[in-house]
């Protein structure tokens, strides 16, 4: 028979995306379409706004990325579609569309945990990754650190007590006024800075406590910007270096608790940043473990990581009822 496709579909946040995967982690096409310029103005992601944007765009992406692949829905074995957490208007554009696409072609119908989306893409990004690895998943929403078994197999170790190490980033840039999104623009920022110019605190670290916390930083970056004895690009990196300190210090508390784990893996949009993969690349060495990062344009919200969790799960028999309900809330 030939090999199983899968379609997946993303629209939890600001992106807006279409995917074919085959089964055995072939990418045959990928859409995105990112709604950066609609927020801008605003700072940040406006839901509202994000929800039309993914009605608009989510169709014609399906269409293209079918294009791509030179296949019709009909060449589609099974429709994975984010189903949450998320902005929930954007979610359920995503989620009834895959569900109307899944009916009308009777086609299987999978709803993806978006953070399993991220949880498994190291795995389409390298196939000799195996079960059990520790994952340290950081996105906007989540700074959380995973034994990953399986697909729908976490054991969580430890989670942020406040904000996530994304929304850090966020809002140092707002408070830099480096604009939106922020992540990147810190980061281009900090490699003109000095790493040690501005002393900021560390929450957490060497501590017995297991959690991240990256609020007290972020009030610490906020009274940098007012004394005004600094340089942006100083505060951007003195920034970026402790949250570097406290990821590999939290990251490394866990590996102490991860016996028999194949790789240290690390996932979610803020593994784009080359600083942060840089440390944990050296934090794995140090443990004589292979250390496994998705390509930077995999770590940030797209839909083949969807379809690649999608094909896990029917791998192993995981589908969902077309009453699925999208969820705004959802731990792994
Ligand atoms: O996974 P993702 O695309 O969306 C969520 O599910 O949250 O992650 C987006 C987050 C944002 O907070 C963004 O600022 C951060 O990842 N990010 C970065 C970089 N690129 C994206 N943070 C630091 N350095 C980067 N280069
Ligand atoms: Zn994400």
């Amino acid at each position: 028979a030939a090999m199983t496709i899968i379609l997946g579909l993303e629209s939890s946040c600001d992106e807006t995306a279409a995917a074919l995967v085959s089964a055995d982690g072939r990418i045959l096409a990928h859409r995105l379409a990112t709604q950066e310029e609609a927020h801008r103005p605003y700072g940040g992601v406006v839901p509202e706004i994000a929800a039309r944007a993914h009605v608009e765009a989510l169709s014609p992406l399906i269409a293209a990325a079918l294009t791509d692949a030179k296949m019709t829905l009909a060449d589609v074995d099974v429709i994975a579609a984010t189903a949450g957490p998320g902005l929930i208007g954007g979610v359920m554009v995503g989620l009834v569309t895959g569900k109307a696409l899944a009916h009308a072609a009777g086609k299987p119908l999978i709803a993806v945990n978006h953070l399993e989306g991220h949880a498994l893409s190291p795995r389409l990004a390298d196939p000799t990754l195996q079960f059990p690895y520790l994952l340290l998943l950081v996105s906007g929403g989540h700074c959380q650190l995973l034994h990953v078994q399986g697909p729908g197999a976490y054991v969580r170790l430890a989670t942020t007590i406040d904000d996530a190490a994304g929304e850090a980033f966020d809002k140092t840039a707002k408070l830099l006024g480096l604009g939106y999104p922020g992540g990147p623009q810190v980061e281009k920022a900090a490699a003109l800075g000095h790493a040690k110019a501005v002393p900021l605190p560390r929450p957490l670290i060497h501590t017995e406590e297991p959690h991240f916390s990256f609020a007290g930083l972020k009030s610490a970056v906020m009274r940098a910007v007012q004394s005004g004895q600094y340089t942006t690009e100083d505060i951007a990196a003195s920034f970026q270096q402790a949250v570097i300190d406290c990821l590999i210090d939290r990251t490394r508390r866990a590996l102490g608790q991860s016996e028999g784990i194949t790789a240290l893996v690390v996932a979610g949009g803020v593994a784009a940043n080359s600083s942060v993969r840089a440390a944990l690349e050296a934090l794995a060495a140090a443990h004589d473990l292979p250390f496994v990062a998705p390509p930077l344009w995999l770590c940030t919200d797209n839909a083949a990581m969807i379809a690649w969790a999608g094909a896990e799960r029917y791998a192993v028999g995981l589908i969902d009822d077309l009453t699925v309900p999208a969820r705004p809330r959802w731990p792994l």
